[in-house]
């Protein structure tokens, strides 16, 4: 009896962030004297704008921290829909707009409202994990198509039409800049992917979270291409706001309604405080570009300095924060490889293996978000480390 009340669910039965355990290893070097420079985590070093903390701490001292509607604040809700006018040129009503618990809420809200248990759904590999997990915890399909050098890491019409003959997909879901390729997709190619999605009648996603995040050029949202596609879209990474826990969607008009029921009864509203400090880091744009012109040196630094250290291939870095390296020549085993770099050199990185259950042990992740003086101190010691072998 006792084992039967200990097991847990098999839809629980998803895999670990393996970059929790790189994360876990570094702390307990830190903690024996070493300095680690942290490439692993997927998350900026800045805190959240000035404005935001300000108009959180203002409403500590004045506001009762009540409930929202599900839906979340209307004043926010509103200065999302502008946000859409000024940086995209598109008008989108603020009634299609939800405020998420972050992205990561966004997903199982959208999956939710989107799919039923059974239904495929196309993701690209690689990728960032929790589409896989999530869709599976929630008894969809997650379909990995495969990206390559050719299809410059994104996922083409032609192979969506073709797992779509194989067996009908449901949904497709693309994010650019991705994670953890950094890869972006041309507007062109947005477009005609989700013309070709729409025509098979598959329901097209859009993870955005690394928007604003562009370098190579600018990203294109699916909010300004079709009605129909549903927009995941956080606070986490260009506003540096992480471990508030707060994103937002742009729903297709019709779909609004059961995910205002669905976030009702997962989780009535979005932290009060978190909404209020997202509306407020609206107001923080030279804070955040100035953030963000950062990450455009790291990475300079690390496209500039990682062939001579021995790493020359990457793909496209074009976005995000990620290069994503092929350390193929090295080894068939990334994640050994990242534990030794980072016990003999003290650099952490993420084994491609957390993205790709195929390639990935030819793969390395380093995260460019920390110091510029952080990232030249590991392309040094990247170095270091290979011509040592
Ligand atoms: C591609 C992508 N989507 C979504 C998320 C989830 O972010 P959050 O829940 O903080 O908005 C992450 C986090 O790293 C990510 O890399």
């Amino acid at each position: 009896m006792a084992e039967i009340l200990a097991r847990a669910s098999r839809r629980s039965e998803i895999a670990p962030f393996i970059v929790m355990d790189v994360m876990e290893r570094a702390a307990r070097i830190e903690a024996a004297g070493g300095h680690v420079i942290h490439m692993e985590v997927g998350q900026p070093a800045a805190p959240a704008p000035h404005s935001a903390r300000a108009a959180a701490r203002r409403a500590l001292d004045h506001g009762r921290i009540g409930y929202t509607t599900a839906l979340g604040l209307p004043t926010l809700r509103a200065r999302i829909a502008r946000h859409y006018g000024e940086t995209y040129g598109v008008d989108i009503d603020p009634a299609r707009v939800v405020a998420t618990t972050g992205s990561s809420a966004g997903f199982l809200l959208a999956f939710l409202a989107l799919f039923e248990p059974g239904d495929r759904v196309a993701i690209a590999n690689p990728g960032y994990p929790p589409y896989r997990h999530i869709l599976t915890a929630l008894g969809c399909e997650p379909v990995l198509i495969e990206t390559d050098a050719a299809s410059r890491w994104v996922i083409t019409p032609e192979a969506l039409a073709q797992a779509h003959a194989t067996a009908p997909l449901k949904g497709v879901l693309v994010a650019s800049p991705a994670n953890p390729t950094g890869t972006m997709m041309r507007p062109e190619a947005l477009a005609e992917l989700i013309a070709t999605a729409e025509g098979l009648g598959i329901r097209f996603i859009s993870d955005e979270i690394y928007h604003g995040l562009d370098y190579a050029f600018p990203a294109a949202t699916a909010a300004a291409i079709s009605p129909h596609a549903t927009v995941i879209h956080s606070f986490s990474k260009y506003f540096c706001m992480t471990g508030w826990r707060v994103g937002w969607m742009v729903m297709p008009q019709p779909l609004v309604r059961a995910v205002e029921r669905l976030q009702q009864n997962l989780m009535i509203s979005v932290p009060t405080l978190s909404q209020v400090a997202a509306e407020a880091a609206f107001d923080g744009a030279a804070e955040m570009e100035a953030v963000k012109h950062g990450y455009e040196a790291n990475r300079l630094i690390l496209t500039g300095g990682l062939p001579e250290a021995g790493l020359p291939e990457f793909l496209p870095v074009d976005g995000a924060f990620y290069l994503y390296a092929d350390v193929s020549r090295f080894t068939d085993d990334s994640a050994a490889l990242a534990r030794r770099l980072l016990d003999e050199a003290h650099v952490a990185t993420t084994p491609g293996v957390d993205f790709d259950p195929h390639r990935g042990h030819h793969y390395l992740r380093l995260s460019y978000a920390g110091a510029a003086e952080e990232m030249r101190e590991a392309v040094a010691r990247i170095g270091d480390f290979l011509r040592r072998g």
